[in-house]
């Protein structure tokens, strides 16, 4: 396995290319199971979790090809063709590996009236239940049962109706399977208390590409005008606002000054609006962000909620940031269980963060000092990247199959911009 090896004290400077959003393609790739025509995403960003989920499409018989482009090149396209499906089982031996499989079960049922996935099962931040996944859909007239570890859902004959839906919790996962199975359902579907996050914006507007009537995307109340078939597109999946935000801290706690390249800042306004709190430099334009520190940073209490609100994929990063800040800050976690375990790793390199429940005490500013650190979930494991960044002395980072899922090439984009790391194979 490799380990990345940073040297931290770098002043980062120049500009960083952002790839197209991990979260936007787990949900824009299943599409292609609602459509026997082709359906092309481009900007897919190079990422293990994308590798997986084409993987998982051939199991239902989706060809993809993948045209050629030099590999120097971040992004890529791919063409997605479910001409047949020839399976809706989605087996745990792969689902297991990338819980967004679950992402399947929406569209498999809509094309094919059945469908039977694997639970996805928790992982490192919460037990992660997919209750509202399985409500939604029963709402549109499917029936679910769990047998030996499967959903295995079906549609009346002549399909679904489509139905209504009020979500108790946002829901991204629930909101974005619901509304891949309402697209082809026979009625009106409504969804209210949907999630509104960029993602599902992306999402809607694929699927309208597709055929699909939809009206309300960008707020919580969606409605849904069922229609019978839908045809292929070519769609560009959106910018990606976390890596674009974890870039962000990372220019900032070095005091740097960074571009980065194609970030949308309206989907990154809560991460913006806490860098300017923070006393960080934020100019945008139509092309992209710039963010620059001088070094002072200022303490800033943050606290995490679904879009519009500050992004629970940006807590990690932004609280790496904050250990730099002069003051106490206090960081609410509201939507996972437990999204502290940066909080020792930080703590061996010198930070002062006291965490109790859901709410974690930074103090600071502290030196950071390098040490050898342990990735645990995929945003856990950039904030130790960015506190490497900022620390005195060696930082290694090990098990990088954690960053390896949702950040492209980290190390080459952080080299371009000044930074003194590198991977090397874990001996
Ligand atoms: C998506 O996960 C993202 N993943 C997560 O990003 C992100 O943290 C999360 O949305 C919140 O923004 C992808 O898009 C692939 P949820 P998802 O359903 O859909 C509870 C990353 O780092 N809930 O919005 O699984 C759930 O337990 C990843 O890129 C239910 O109770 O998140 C959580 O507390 C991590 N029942 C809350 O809702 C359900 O049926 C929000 O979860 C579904 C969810």
């Amino acid at each position: 396995m490799d380990k990345l090896i940073i040297r931290g004290g770098n002043r980062l400077s120049g500009t960083i290319p952002i790839s197209g959003a991990k979260n936007a393609a787990l949900t824009l790739i299943p599409c292609a199971l609602l459509t026997e025509e082709a359906v092309t995403l481009r900007n897919l960003p190079r990422l293990a979790d994308i590798d997986g989920f084409q993987h998982l499409m051939t199991q239902f018989g989706v060809s993809h090809t993948i045209p050629g482009k030099r590999p120097e090149e971040f992004g890529r396209n791919v063409t997605l063709e479910a001409m047949r499906i020839t399976s809706s089982v989605a087996p745990y031996d792969l689902v297991r590996k990338m819980r967004a499989s679950i992402l399947v079960l929406g569209p498999l049922l809509a094309r094919t009236g059945e469908a039977t996935v694997s639970l996805p099962g928790g992982c490192a931040i919460g037990n992660r239940p997919i209750d509202l996944h399985l409500k939604a859909l029963e709402a549109f007239g499917a029936q679910i049962e769990l047998a030996q570890g499967y959903v295995r859902a079906m549609a009346p004959d002549g399909g679904m109706p489509g139905g209504e839906f009020d979500f108790p919790v946002v829901s991204v996962g629930a909101t974005e399977n619901a509304l891949m199975a309402a697209v082809l359902c026979s009625g009106t579907s409504r969804l209210i208390n949907a999630a509104r996050e960029p993602e599902i914006v992306d999402l809607c507007n694929l699927l309208v590409a597709m055929g699909a009537e939809i009206e309300g995307i960008g707020t919580s109340e969606l409605t849904i005008h069922g229609v019978r078939k839908l045809h292929g597109a070519t769609y560009r999946v959106m910018p990606d606002r976390i890596e674009a935000g974890s870039y962000a801290c990372a220019a900032a706690i070095t005091g740097g000054e960074v571009r980065l390249e194609g970030a949308d800042a309206h989907d990154m306004g809560s991460t913006l609006h806490a860098l300017r709190n923070i006393g960080v430099e934020v100019e945008s334009d139509k092309h992209g962000v710039n963010v620059a520190a001088n070094g002072t940073l200022k303490a800033h209490n943050l606290t995490t909620a679904p879009f519009p609100g500050l992004a629970t994929d940006m807590q990690a990063q932004l609280m790496s940031l904050l250990t730099r800040a002069e003051g106490t800050s206090v960081l609410k976690e509201t939507i996972f269980e437990n999204r502290f375990m940066h909080v020792p790793e930080l703590t061996r390199m010198g930070a002062n963060i006291e965490t109790t429940g859901r709410t974690a005490v930074v103090r600071g500013p502290v030196e950071l000092t390098g040490a050898e650190v342990m990735a645990t979930d995929l945003r856990a494991s950039m904030s130790l990247v960015i506190a490497g960044l900022a620390a005195q002395g060696e930082t290694t980072v090990r098990r990088l199959y954690h960053l390896d899922r949702g950040y492209e090439r980290l190390e080459e984009k952080l080299q371009l911009v000044g930074a003194d790391i590198e991977r090397v194979g874990d001996d």
